[in-house]
């Protein structure tokens, strides 16, 4: 059933929504309201013919996945497990990081999400190759206690204890961060 809505939807071709964020919209529209729940490598292929823009791929968990997605054209990768809630069961992203940065060799951006909630996860995150981090509950928590003022007091939390984390470790600046400051047990 879902393969014949997918052939119906692939049908359309890709140089109609080419250049075009209204018509690109509208073909997200579709992807959506066809119920199909697999995404798949070939989808990234025809993204990257009706997208112009840059393009960045969330959730990837491996190195392998990584690699290929930079190779489809990817200019940058986080790195997530969308923070549990999809499998639970699956590897967390802070782990997953070492591996992803090693495999996409400095060629794109490397971000990651999943159980960031105090600046200390914010610098090992960036210790171990993110070059930067995102934030999906912890900012949320803010917003339901406080509104828009608890966002900004929740990012302000974030931002202190990460840079009282840099003092502690005696570094200068976020640029400096690298993995000789963080302990990496051998069985990762
Ligand atoms: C209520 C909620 C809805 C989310 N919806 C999506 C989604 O539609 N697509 C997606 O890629 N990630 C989704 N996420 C995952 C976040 O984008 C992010 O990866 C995750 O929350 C990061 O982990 P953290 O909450 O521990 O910071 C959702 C997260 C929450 C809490």
């Amino acid at each position: 059933m879902a393969r014949c809505v997918l052939a119906g939807w692939r049908s359309t071709s890709p140089g109609k929504y080419r250049g075009s964020r209204k018509r690109a919209d509208a073909a997200c529209g579709r992807w959506r309201r066809s119920g199909r729940s697999v995404v798949t490598w070939e989808d990234l292929r025809w993204l990257r013919e009706v997208w112009p823009g840059r393009i960045i791929v969330k959730g990837v968990l491996t190195g392998d996945d990584a690699r290929r997605a930079v190779d489809q054209g990817a200019a940058a990768i986080v790195v997530s497990n969308h923070g549990g809630r999809q499998l639970d069961g699956v590897s967390a992203s802070i782990r997953a990081l070492p591996e992803i940065v090693a495999a996409v060799n400095n060629q794109v951006e490397v971000l990651v999400d999943g159980g960031i909630r105090r600046g200390a996860d914010i610098v090992k995150a960036l210790c171990l190759g993110a070059k930067a981090v995102l934030l999906g509950r912890a900012y949320a928590y803010g917003l339901a206690a406080a509104g828009q003022p608890g966002v900004a007091r929740a990012l302000k939390i974030l931002q202190a204890d990460a840079d009282r984390t840099l003092r502690l470790l005696g570094c200068p600046s976020v640029a400096d961060l690298n993995s000789s400051y963080v302990d990496v047990p051998a069985d990762w």
